[in-house]
Formats: C-alpha cells, sequence, structure tokens
C-alpha cells in the first residue's frame, strides 16, 4: 500500500499535506504513515496464515518506541540486538518472552539483562557466546532458551555490507560446526535448546538464497533430530527487500512461499525477523531547500537534511527517490520554475554528504522534497555529525500527525560532555 499519494498537485501522508506538516513540525522531519506499517505487518500475517508462525519486527530498522508499540499491539515480537533494544522493546509495551536476541557480540551485562527479563530466546552466534550464557544462567539460577545461528554459505546477491550468510562474514556459526556445538549445548545445565536461526543479509530481491537457506537449516534440523534434539523454533531471519527505485520486488506472499513450500510439513513453529519491508516505504524524509546553487558543471539543491539523518546514500551509494512535496505547475510560482538537474546534497562537510545525485527538479529555494522509502535504516543510522540535531519524527494516522520524537535541541547535544577542570 502507498500512503504517500499526490492530491491535487500536493503530496500527502495519508490525508494531510506534507506541507501541513512541516509547517506544524519544522524540517528536517520523518513522516510515517500508521496504515502503511500495519498493511505491511499484516501481509506478512496474511502469508503465514494456518501455520504456527511468529512475526519478529528487527528493531534496528526503526526502533522508535511508537512504532514498537504499535508493532507490539499488531502482535508482533521482536528480534532485538543489544541491551537498549531489549529497554526500548520493555518500554514500548513489548513482552521479554516474545524478543529473540541476535548479535556477535553480546556483553555479560546485555545477557544477564535478558535473562533477568526472561527473554524468549537467544540466537547465539559463537561457542564462546554459549559457554559464557551457560554460565551466567547457572550463576543466576536460571536457564538460558537457545537457537544456535548458524552461517549457511548462501550468496544473498545484495550488497557486500549487508550480506551476512556467506563464510567469510562475522555473523553465525559455520553450518558444519553446529551439530557438534548443539551436542556440547546439550549437556550444558544452564543451556535448553529451543532452535535454529539464520540470516543471509538484507535488502532480498529474490527469493531463491533465502529458500536455499532454509533449506539447509532443514538439512541441519533432521540430522539433530536423530540425535535425539528436537527443535521448536526455526528462525528464518528476516531480509525480503523492498522498492525504492525501480526493482522488481516480489510481493510478502510470494517472496515467502518457496521457503513455506520447503517447510510445510515441519512441526517447528516459524520465526521471521523482517525489518525493512515493515517499515521502509511507510516512512519519509521531509527537507526543505535551503540554497540552490547552478555551479560550472553541476547544480546543486543543498537541503536542510544531510547524510546525518540519513547515511544510506553516502555509506551504500544507496538510491532513495526525491520527489517534490508541491508538484510542478500546481500552482503559479511552480510553474515559473525551470527543470534541472540536481545533486540534491546537505550540509555537511563532507562531498560524501548527498541524499541523491543528478535527479531532475524544478525548484526554488524553500521547496520541500520528500525522500522516500526512509523509514528503515534511517533515524536509526542518524547521528549528530557536525553538531547537527536529529531530526523530529511524525506518525501520521489519517487525519491526524503524532509527534514521536521531539526535535533534539543543541543544548541535549553536549549535555553529556564536561570541561576538564585542567
Ligand atoms: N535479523 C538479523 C539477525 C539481522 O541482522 C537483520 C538486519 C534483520 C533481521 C533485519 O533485516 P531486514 O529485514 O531489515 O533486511 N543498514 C542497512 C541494513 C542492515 C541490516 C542489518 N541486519 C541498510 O540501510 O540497508
Amino acid at each position: 500500500m502507498n500512503a504517500f499519494t499526490y492530491r491535487q498537485g500536493m503530496l500527502c501522508a495519508e490525508d494531510l499535506s506534507l506541507e501541513r506538516i512541516a509547517e506544524r513540525f519544522a524540517t528536517p522531519c520523518y513522516v510515517y504513515s500508521r496504515a502503511a506499517l500495519t498493511a505491511a505487518f499484516e501481509a506478512y500475517r496474511r502469508a503465514l496464515a494456518g501455520r504456527s508462525a511468529r512475526i519478529c519486527y528487527a528493531v534496528k530498522a526503526n526502533s522508535n518506541l511508537a512504532i514498537l508499540n504499535l508493532f507490539a499491539r499488531l502482535g508482533a515480537g521482536f528480534d532485538i540486538v543489544s541491551g537498549g533494544e531489549l529497554a526500548r522493546v520493555l518500554v514500548a509495551g513489548g513482552k521479554a518472552k516474545d524478543v529473540v536476541f541476535s548479535g556477535v557480540g553480546k556483553t555479560r551485562e546485555e545477557l544477564q539483562a535478558a535473562l533477568a527479563e526472561g527473554i524468549g530466546c537467544f540466537n547465539v552466534e559463537s561457542e564462546s557466546e554459549l559457554t559464557r550464557l551457560a554460565g551466567i544462567a547457572e550463576q543466576m539460577g536460571l536457564v538460558a532458551p537457545i537457537a544456535l545461528r548458524v552461517n549457511p554459505d548462501v550468496d544473498a546477491k545484495t550488497h557486500p555490507y549487508i550480506s551476512t550468510g556467506l563464510r567469510n562474514n562475522k555473523f553465525g556459526i559455520p553450518i558444519d560446526e553446529a551439530l557438534a556445538l548443539y551436542q556440547r549445548a546439550r549437556m550444558m545445565a544452564g543451556i535448553r535448546i529451543r532452535g535454529i536461526a539464520c540470516h543471509i543479509g538484507s535488502q532480498l530481491l529474490d527469493a531463491a538464497p533465502a529458500a536455499e537457506a532454509a533449506q539447509k537449516i532443514l538439512t541441519l534440523a533432521d540430522a539433530l533430530a536423530a540425535q535425539g534434539i528436537v527443535l521448536a523454533d526455526l528462525d528464518l531471519g528476516g531480509g525480503m527487500g523492498i522498492r525504492y527505485r525501480d526493482e522488481e520486488v516480489p510481493s510478502t506472499e510470494d517472496y515467502l512461499a518457496p521457503m513455506l513450500d520447503l517447510l510445510k510439513d515441519r512441526r517447528e513453529q516459524l520465526v521471521f525477523a523482517p525489518g525493512r519491508s515493515l517499515v521502509g516505504n511507510a516512512g519519509l524524509l521531509l527537507t526543505r531547500v535551503e540554497v540552490v546553487k547552478h555551479g560550472a558543471e553541476k547544480s546543486f539543491a543543498v537541503v536542510d537534511a544531510a547524510m546525518n539523518d540519513l547515511m544510506r546514500p553516502a555509506l551504500y551509494d544507496a538510491w532513495h527517490d526525491i520527489l517534490p512535496v508541491r508538484l510542478n505547475g500546481a500552482n503559479e510560482r511552480v510553474e515559473r520554475v525551470q527543470e534541472h538537474v540536481y545533486d540534491v546534497v546537505g550540509p555537511v562537510c563532507e562531498s560524501g554528504d548527498f541524499l541523491g545525485h543528478e535527479r531532475s527538479l524544478a525548484l526554488a529555494e524553500g521547496d520541500l522534497l520528500a525522500v522516500m522509502s526512509a523509514g528503515a535504516y534511517g533515524m536509526a543510522m542518524s547521528s549528530n555529525y557536525n553538531s547537527r540535531p536529529r531530526a523530529a519524527e511524525v506518525l501520521i494516522d489519517g487525519g491526524q500527525a503524532h509527534l514521536i520524537r521531539n526535535r533534539e535541541s543543541v543544548a541535549q547535544l553536549y549535555a553529556q560532555e564536561h570541561i576538564a577542570p585542567l
């Protein structure tokens, strides 16, 4: 579903024009649609109907409390990678028992906190994590439910920075070593084996690698069963891609179908941990053009959002559509503006600070632009580089706008700092 559409030449978020949203909350500002978030979640639910399955939203994609709360109310569990994410989930109304804890470097404090809260499952990524966790659990007089996250050595065919299931990635336990480690885990008093987990990468546009990984997981689950180790959960991770530009993206149902087909006779509960596909296209970054510069070779539109607000273009050379909030010709003034090819850039002092290269736009200073598909890994990866306060976040629900994160103030940026008494 697309919650961001033009009405009479004006880009709207559900029933509100982005111009009104900018007037009320200023820019830069992340804008999310409740309807789009809900529709993305429901698409998973529909695709998994009739199966024993859990959707554990990958918090890292967008960890705003309001978004977590919305997913909790829709019945989601959560996939976390830090103690900070666990705290957010609990504050937002999620239940620890519905949380799986992934990540290659969980600290003792994080393991303790998660055990104390009664977390649903630890997705263990190394032998030392397993022994550490077993020790902590025993000390606390508890038993830690675990899955081993295995690395199936499958090429996810995505950007190398977000590919995680290859033998040379840091993630998971090599699949051919997993059986031996399960056997060790079985002997550990502080450990209860719950399942097996894998996640091969992100922004996957083809269902085949995910199905290939699922097949390898099944083979391992069967080998474990033959040893008397029966699993309750099969966690197949996240990774489903979204359309940023013109990618051919399968529907949620089509993406999951080959996997579900392989899994159709299984008794285990299936766990999916989608992030991007639940939030990516449900959010945009609203920004205003500060300066228009026509250089000798290039024209630049310098906007008030930058790489610190949305770092995906700088980091992965990622494409985000950039749309004018008011369509050319939608009013008298805009009609007088000439279309040019612009690099849309931020004010940060780096040449890598861009939101889009070579975009044809008719714009003038003061105009609003919407950087699309920014709901996932946008605000979550933002920083304060150049002492820029982070953007506000707004959740739209029909004709209502809710401020879900205040714009940071400059004073907050240095509130934790101290001048040394030299
Ligand atoms: N589960 C695990 C263990 C993960 O590492 C990830 C993402 C997910 C689930 C969710 O994957 P998704 O459904 O969102 O693809 N910053 C990058 C993406 C990094 C993804 C990291 N892991 C980007 O902006 O493209």
